[in-house]
């Protein structure tokens, strides 16, 4: 059992803000855990910045699974948190319970599931049985299609309604936190206040129980971040400046030199025996 539990997120809403940021291999979950992170969340977001996706519409469970395996590999202390993809837990209830026991025995300690009062039935059935939940409501990405591209949502009564009964629906199904993406920081606040569980925001403004950013955005390896995501770092700058020192470093012979590679002293004696 590793040291953040659902329990202990649910428990710091209004004491001590929640972090949680996206990773999908070993090497950058290991990292994740070290910085001491709350959750690291292998998401879905993986289909674009991971496979090259214009969105999250094709990405299967296993892939997810796959990915959710090498992160439980690193993770010691933070809570691993697995997405379920697109139309893994829409068609049905049943569904939803084989695909989400696919990632919990791939590592993961809770599932995450887009949308809240369309799948009420489901979380409380996963919950009764032993998988925490979290939901996502807002902006929910596996509806691209129908959205129309990404945008701000929670500009209209009607989407404040929808928001907020997702998150009721979400919390009366005993899910442990919900995210809130890219909706004015005002419904993410009023939502904050109305709910008991934590709130984790992503472009949803600074008045919520957490934060959530993906990977790649926070370090400055994609191309197409949002612009609600802050970058850290510009890894791409570096990695690529690397790569472009190492082309050059063996174009003109400078790599390897003496401390990278081993040879015989005596040249000689290395002639006689070949
Ligand atoms: O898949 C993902 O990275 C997400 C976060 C943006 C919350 O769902
Ligand atoms: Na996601």
């Amino acid at each position: 059992m590793r040291e953040v539990t659902p329990r202990k997120i649910r428990e710091m809403k209004g004491k001590e803000r929640i972090t949680m940021v996206t990773a999908y291999d070993y090497p950058s979950a290991l990292l994740a855990d070290k910085a001491g992170i709350d959750i690291v969340f292998v998401g879905d977001s993986m289909a674009m910045v991971v496979y090259g996706g214009e969105n999250t519409l094709n990405l299967s469970i296993d892939t997810v699974a796959i990915h959710t395996k090498a992160v439980a590999r690193a993770v010691r202390r933070a809570l691993v948190l697995a997405d379920m993809p697109f139309a893994s837990y829409e068609i049905s209830v049943e569904d939803g319970v084989r695909n989400a026991v696919k990632l919990i025995q791939a590592g993961a300690d809770a599932v995450k599931i887009e949308g809240g009062a369309d799948h009420e039935r489901l979380v409380k059935k996963l919950v009764r049985m032993g998988i925490p939940v979290m939901g996502h409501t807002g902006l929910t990405p596996q509806r691209y299609l129908r959205l129309g591209g990404y945008r701000l949502v929670g500009e209209t009564e009607e989407e404040i309604e929808e928001i907020l009964r997702d998150a009721k629906a979400l919390e009366r199904a005993g899910a442990f936190a919900v995210v809130l993406e890219f909706v004015l920081a005002d419904v993410a606040k009023l939502v904050t206040e109305e709910v008991s569980i934590p709130t984790i925001g992503i472009g949803a403004g600074p008045y919520v129980d957490g934060q959530v950013l993906v990977w790649h955005d926070l370090l400055g390896i994609y191309e197409r971040s949002p612009p609600f995501a802050k970058r850290y770092v510009d890894l791409r700058g570096m990695i690529l400046l690397a790569l472009e020192n190492y082309r050059d470093e063996v174009k003109s012979g400078a790599f390897p030199s003496g401390e990278h590679y081993w040879e015989f002293l005596d040249k000689d004696d290395f002639r006689k025996k070949a």
